[in-house]
Formats: structure tokens, C-alpha cells, sequence
């Protein structure tokens, strides 16, 4: 039976490790960077408080692991509510590489077409809680 413990400690050192060979949490781009992208990119849109502090955009606090367009403090448009589905890393990469690719005629029109800076912001996003 201690084999199967020792065998899973190895898996999981090596699991470690091929996270660290990424580059640490924000990928190829220096710790950091994805806050920088966010202010720069998206802050002037989106609050990361909470209820009412949303701008032109919803507030993104706790966006990742929500369904989409479900805040009750802002109203989204039927495209993004048709497209509907929950904001996990995936989906969010997928909206952010191309907003109106994933919700055609939704308001957010703002490309991210860097999937290190894409990797970077959702970083980032996760820790908006
Ligand atoms: C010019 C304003 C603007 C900018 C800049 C902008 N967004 Fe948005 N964003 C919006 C609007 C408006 C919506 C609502 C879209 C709809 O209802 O169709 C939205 C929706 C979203 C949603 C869906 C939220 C939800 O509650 O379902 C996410 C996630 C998001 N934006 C992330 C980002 C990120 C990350 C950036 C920066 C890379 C960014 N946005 C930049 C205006 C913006």
C-alpha cells in the first residue's frame, strides 16, 4: 500500500514542477503584470468592489466560478445573456480573446488577442474577491 502513497507524492512533485517550468502564476509575463494590464485595459470599465461600482461594465469581483451575466446590480445585454454558460479560466479566455466572437452584438468590444496577457489578466481577476 505505501507504494500507491509514495506514487502519488511523485505525481504531484511533478505536478509541482511543471507549474513552476511555466514561469511561476502569471506565465511568461514578470509577477504582476497582469494587475498592470488590468488597470490599464479594463479598470477604466470595470469596478472590482462590489454592487454599484460597475461603470460602462459589471463589477468583476468574484466574476470567476459566476455564470455569466448575473449580476442583479447591472443589466447586460441579451447577447451576453444568450451566451450565457459560467466564467471559469476557459470561457473567460475565450470572451477576452474576442468578445463579440463569443457574445456577437454584446456591449464589450476589447480584444486581447496575447494569450500571456490574457493569462496574466485572468490571473488577476482571480484574486478579485
Ligand atoms: C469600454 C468599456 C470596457 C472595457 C475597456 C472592458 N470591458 Fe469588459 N465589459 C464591458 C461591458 C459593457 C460589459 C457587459 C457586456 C454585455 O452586457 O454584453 C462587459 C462584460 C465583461 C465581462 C462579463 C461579466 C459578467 O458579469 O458576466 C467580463 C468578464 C469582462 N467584461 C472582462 C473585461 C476585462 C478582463 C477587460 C480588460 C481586458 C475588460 N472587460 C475591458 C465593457 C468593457
Amino acid at each position: 500500500m505505501r507504494w500507491k502513497v509514495l506514487a502519488f507524492g511523485a505525481a504531484a512533485a511533478a505536478l509541482l514542477s511543471a507549474t513552476a517550468a511555466l514561469g511561476g502564476p502569471q506565465g511568461d509575463l514578470p509577477a504582476g503584470r497582469g494587475a498592470v494590464l488590468f488597470e490599464n485595459r479594463c479598470a477604466r470599465c470595470h469596478g472590482v468592489k462590489g454592487d454599484g461600482d460597475g461603470g460602462l461594465g459589471p463589477s468583476l469581483i468574484g466574476v470567476l466560478g459566476r455564470p455569466a451575466a448575473s449580476r442583479a446590480d447591472y443589466v447586460y445585454t441579451d447577447a451576453l445573456k444568450a451566451a450565457g454558460g459560467l466564467w471559469t479560466a476557459e470561457t473567460l479566455d475565450t470572451y477576452l480573446a474576442d468578445p463579440q466572437a463569443f457574445a456577437p452584438g454584446g456591449e464589450m468590444d476589447v480584444n486581447s488577442p496575447d494569450p500571456a496577457e490574457r493569462a496574466a489578466i485572468i490571473e488577476h481577476i482571480a484574486t478579485l474577491k
